[in-house]
Order: C-alpha cells, then sequence, then structure tokens
C-alpha cells in the first residue's frame, strides 16, 4: 500500500522546502557582499589586527615609560603595509566620492604616529601620549564613518 506513506512524503518536501527558503535567505547577505561572496577576511582586516596589536604593545610601552621601545613600534603603526592593488580598488570603488576622507584618516594616522616615534626618541613621556591620544583618534574616526558601511558591503553583515 503506498497510500499511508504519502502524507509522510508531503510532510518531508514540506520541511525541504522550508529547509532550502531558510538556506536561500541566509545566502542573501552574503550574495549582496560585493566581490566577497566567500566572506573569507580582506587582507585589510590582517592589517587592521596588526594595527591593534601594535596600538596595545606601544601602550604597554607607555605604561612601562620604555621611550625607546615605543620609538621601534610607532612606524609599524605609521608604515602600516597596505591592501594589494586589487583590493586597494576594490574599497576605493566602494568609498566612491568619500575616497579623500577615507584616505585623510590614513594620513592623520600616519602623522600622529610619526609625532609619536619623534615624542618617543626625544623621552618626552607627555607628548607620547598626547600623540598616542591623537593616533587613536584618527583610528576611532575613520571606523566611526567606514567601519560599519564596510562590515555590510563586503561581508553581508547587518
Ligand atoms: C582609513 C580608515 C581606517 C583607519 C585610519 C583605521 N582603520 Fe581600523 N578598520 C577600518 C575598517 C574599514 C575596518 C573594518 C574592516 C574589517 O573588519 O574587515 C577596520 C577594522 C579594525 C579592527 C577590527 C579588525 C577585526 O578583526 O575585526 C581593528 C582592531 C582596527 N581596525 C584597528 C585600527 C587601529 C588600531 C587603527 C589606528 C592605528 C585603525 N584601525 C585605523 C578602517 C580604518
Amino acid at each position: 500500500m503506498q497510500h499511508p506513506a504519502m502524507p509522510k512524503n508531503i510532510a518531508a518536501a514540506a520541511i525541504l522546502a522550508a529547509a532550502m527558503a531558510s538556506a536561500a535567505a541566509s545566502l542573501a547577505p552574503q550574495a549582496r557582499a560585493e566581490g566577497n561572496a566567500s566572506k573569507e577576511p580582506m587582507e585589510l582586516r590582517r592589517i587592521m589586527q596588526e594595527l591593534g596589536r601594535n596600538m596595545q604593545a606601544a601602550a604597554d610601552g607607555i605604561s612601562r615609560e620604555e621611550w625607546v621601545r615605543v620609538a621601534e613600534i610607532a612606524p609599524r603603526i605609521a608604515e602600516h603595509p597596505q591592501p594589494p592593488l586589487g583590493e586597494k580598488k576594490r574599497l576605493l570603488g566602494f568609498v566612491g566620492s568619500e575616497a579623500g576622507r577615507f584616505r585623510r584618516f590614513d594620513q592623520q594616522t600616519h602623522q600622529a604616529a610619526k609625532s609619536l616615534e619623534q615624542a618617543a626618541r626625544r623621552g618626552d613621556g607627555e607628548a607620547v601620549i598626547a600623540a598616542f591620544a591623537s593616533v587613536q583618534n584618527a583610528c576611532l574616526a575613520c571606523h566611526q564613518s567606514f567601519r560599519k558601511p564596510f562590515l555590510e558591503h563586503f561581508y553581508g553583515q547587518r
């Protein structure tokens, strides 16, 4: 007899359809994430994580008043690596008319980190701390403008 089995199959088909629909829904943001559908971390994230570690190391050096160490770390922040050309194009393509602002935040970070290095070389603790705060403010300013839109665009995060 086939009939008793039928309702079961229909129920199974309905469950499968529902599962597929929800899978499709969860894929939607991924599909929207332009040029990065795999959500593989982009090079920019690795660079940012390194900046984060260097800022932590600099803060630690400041706490210990180890100015030589701070002077060694600061250039790693100022001259942080850049994403490869292809990724850079995608980044600038995304920021579009805001590219100027995006670049300025990066330059501010660079300049503040340079001041940090010079102050540390002089062993001028107060100037080191002021420059460190300027670096951190430049990080913050860029994040406030670009981080969320960036994550939404490239990683489909809402
Ligand atoms: C010109 C813009 C800009 C500047 C300047 C900038 N960032 Fe970022 N940062 C971003 C963007 C965009 C993201 C999101 C990228 C991502 O998560 O893939 C980000 C993400 C991060 C993250 C999170 C990474 C993760 O694993 O989720 C850290 C940490 C970070 N930045 C540290 C810093 C520090 C420290 C500085 C300053 C020394 C800095 N950033 C300066 C644009 C900037």
